[in-house]
């Protein structure tokens, strides 16, 4: 018998053109992705990172993959090696490339290979101001954001800094793409509230993978 009351199978949520929400998508296999996450931190742990402005940013981060993207006094920049180490950052695990590529056709996007991601780890009050991703060099290719652990409201704006944005929660294991013509809106995270989540304790992570270079 068909169940349409079931929360067991992802489902896609339109956030714009060329923007979609597929929630839960990743739930199934997030304790897989959260030991590659613990893997990559081992060898390049999490750090706040300075602004170019000079101001700590409340979002601990780390890279894998050919590319790493990271700010320091010179800016912000993808980067093959981590300059806070001076090493590379780790590989990206095979499961994670595939997970991104898979999500990015599922919402339009084929043949997406990310050559970068990036992850954040946010504690209580931590945020993501409003921002563009506009660092990586073929604006056509998508962005794809995989969240893991406890819930955050996601801001998604227009074209300019103080355009309305839509406000949505983003839930454990929820996968947002944009690309296409909402590929430069602005987009944040609000304050974590605080809380424990069974995947991830007191945190939340996200995972963004991109294109940096063509
Ligand atoms: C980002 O824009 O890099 C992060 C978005 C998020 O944490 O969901
Ligand atoms: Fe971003």
């Amino acid at each position: 018998m068909l169940d349409f009351f079931s929360e067991d199978v992802p489902w896609a949520e339109p956030l714009a053109e060329g923007a979609v929400i597929l929630r839960r998508r990743a739930r199934d296999e997030a304790a897989g992705l959260m030991t590659l996450v613990s893997e990559v931190s081992a060898q390049n742990p999490f750090h706040h990172r300075i602004t170019p402005g000079g101001h700590r940013m409340s979002v601990a981060m780390t890279n894998c993959g050919n590319f790493g993207w990271s700010t320091d006094a010179r800016g912000y920049q993808y980067s093959v090696q981590d300059s806070a180490t001076g090493k590379r950052w780790p590989p990206m695990p095979e499961r994670f490339r595939a997970l991104a590529a898979a999500c990015a056709a599922e919402a339009g996007f084929e043949h997406f290979q990310p050559d970068a991601c990036l992850i954040n780890r946010y504690e209580p009050g931590a945020k993501m101001s409003l921002h563009q991703d506009k660092d990586e060099e073929d604006l056509r290719q998508p962005i794809v954001s995989v969240s893991l652990g406890l819930p955050a409201v996601f801001q998604f704006g227009g074209f300019e800094r103080g355009d309305a944005a839509q406000r949505v929660l983003l839930e454990h294991g929820d996968i947002v793409v944009w690309g296409g013509p909402s590929r430069l809106r602005f987009h944040g995270i609000l304050p974590l509230k605080p809380g424990i989540h069974p995947a991830t304790g007191a945190f939340r992570y996200n995972l963004t993978f991109r294109r940096a270079f063509r």
